[in-house]
């Protein structure tokens, strides 16, 4: 019975997978080569925001439950499972960047060769299909010297949402296991058993390949769903009385469709759709298919910028000398991330014209600092962001913006006009001032 954890990678996935797996009795010891993050994480302070992390992480750091480490030998030492959470960013060509991952490995193995005990190594980072059987057993195997059998190898594909991260591993939908053999698939198994008791989730245990591929199947499907209302919004937009969110409402009714992740907006970002479907296409490429409809999901993304300028421009007429609020940069709502954010896209769409952009974000602003520079004006609040400004623009849609009603923004605007890129706000509820949305049609 395994009891103790090893977690190399503490970002997005492997901090928050750390501190459930030390909540519920594991022994976690966590590693991560950037010393900064370690002197953080061991001042008890969580290096990103993710709603209830910072508390777990006090808990089970007071509680000796959970350490972190940058030494490689240590956590080896204090761990009989070893989950792999490194990032996988992209190439400039898309194809996937595995420096990290086959780095990580071959200092695991070195470590691993002076140790006699069996290890089960998990591997949690987004791989293309084949990766585990052609990359990581091989170098698993040069560095350490060890056959399968003395070590065990599953890839374990991670299904978090950002910002839910916590919710999502405690409520997985599925627990999806790729087994290079039935040892090794067992090991894993009798983990989650003990990490979910009586709430264990429905479990699929394959091979490696296609627990791989379920993992990007996964995201091109709902990056497809998402794709797919985007250009029924583009739609409704010349259709006049229709709303793309009543459609659906109305698709989502059918249990074969479902409501979920139809919401439309400026499109898809984030730190996992846009770099996995560009990997999935250049798959497709490497292997002699041309991938066509994840070859039009990425257009019609792309399109959402162009479709929120046009809106704009139809609502306030021409940019040049206007002053631009953006409420919303995160990448979506319940995170500080503002990676492939399309908010941010849009800011940098629209800096292409002669106007001033003002900006804010619960939670984003420092990091957006560092894509945007001095390009725009952080506000504070958001009564700061809409003093003076020509249109208002809601790019992410944080709760709190939800309260934002009509006779605030006659208060502060200029001349008030609110443009939903997230169909946040029902229209009725505006219409004194000028008022436009994502997928609505003219009335
Ligand atoms: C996504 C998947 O949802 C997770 O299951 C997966 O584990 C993760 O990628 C990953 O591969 O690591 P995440 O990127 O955190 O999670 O965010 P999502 O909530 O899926 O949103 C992604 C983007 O789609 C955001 O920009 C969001 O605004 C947009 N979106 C989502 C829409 O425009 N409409 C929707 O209806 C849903």
């Amino acid at each position: 019975m395994i009891n103790r954890i090893g977690i190399v990678g503490l970002g997005y996935v492997g901090l928050p997978l750390a501190c459930a797996f030390a909540s519920r009795s594991f022994k976690v010891t966590g590693l991560d080569t950037d010393l900064e993050k370690i002197e953080l994480i061991k001042r008890e302070e969580a290096p990103i925001y993710e709603e209830g992390l910072q508390d777990l992480l006090k808990k089970v750091l007071e509680e000796k439950s959970l350490k972190v480490t940058s030494s490689y030998k240590e956590m080896l030492e204090e761990s009989d499972a070893c989950f792999i959470c490194v990032g996988t960013p992209s190439n400039p060509d898309g194809s996937v960047d595995l420096r990290y991952v086959k780095e990580t490995i071959e200092m695991l193995g070195e470590s691993y060769r002076r140790v006699d005990k069996y290890l089960l190594l998990v591997v949690r980072s987004t791989i293309p299909p084949g990766t585990t059987l052609n990359v990581i057993k091989k170098t698993l195997e040069e560095w350490s010297g060890k056959n399968i059998g003395e070590y065990g190898l599953c890839f374990n594909p991670e299904f978090l949402r950002e910002g839910r991260a916590l919710y999502d591993i405690f409520n997985p939908d599925r627990i999806i296991i790729g087994a290079i053999d039935e040892e090794s698939g067992r090991i894993l198994l009798d983990i989650y058993k003990r990490f979910h008791g009586i709430s264990m989730p429905p479990v699929l245990i394959t091979n490696p390949t296609n627990a791989e591929l379920i993992k990007y199947v996964s995201n091109v499907f709902l990056a497809t769903k998402i794709s797919f209302i985007n250009m029924i919004s583009q739609l409704c937009q010349r259709i006049p009385n229709a709303d793309v969110k009543v459609i659906a409402e109305g698709i989502g009714m059918d249990k074969r469709i479902g409501r979920e992740f139809l919401n439309a907006g400026l499109g898809w970002g984030g730190s996992c759709f846009p770099k996995d479907v560009k990997a999935f296409l250049r798959f497709g490429e490497e292997i002699g298919l041309r991938l066509n409809l994840v070859e039009s999901i990425i257009e019609i993304n792309e399109s959402q910028i162009e479709n929120a300028v046009k809106l704009v421009e139809e609502l306030v007429g021409r940019l040049d000398g206007k002053t631009i609020s953006i409420l919303g940069l995160a990448f979506k709502p319940g995170t500080d991330d503002v990676r492939e954010s399309r908010s941010i896209r849009l800011v940098e769409e629209l800096l292409k014209y002669n106007v001033e952009i003002k900006v804010h974000d619960p939670k984003a602003l420092e990091k957006a600092k560092k894509i945007l520079g001095d390009k725009v004006i952080y506000c504070r609040t958001i009564e700061e962001c809409l003093t003076g400004s020509d249109l208002c623009i809601l790019g992410t849609e944080w709760a709190e913006y939800k309260e934002l009603r009509q006779e605030t923004l006659k208060k502060y605007m200029r001349r008030p006009a609110l443009l939903d890129c997230r169909r946040l706000y029902d229209p009725e509820e505006f219409r004194e001032i000028k008022f436009s949305a994502i997928g609505l049609g003219p009335r």
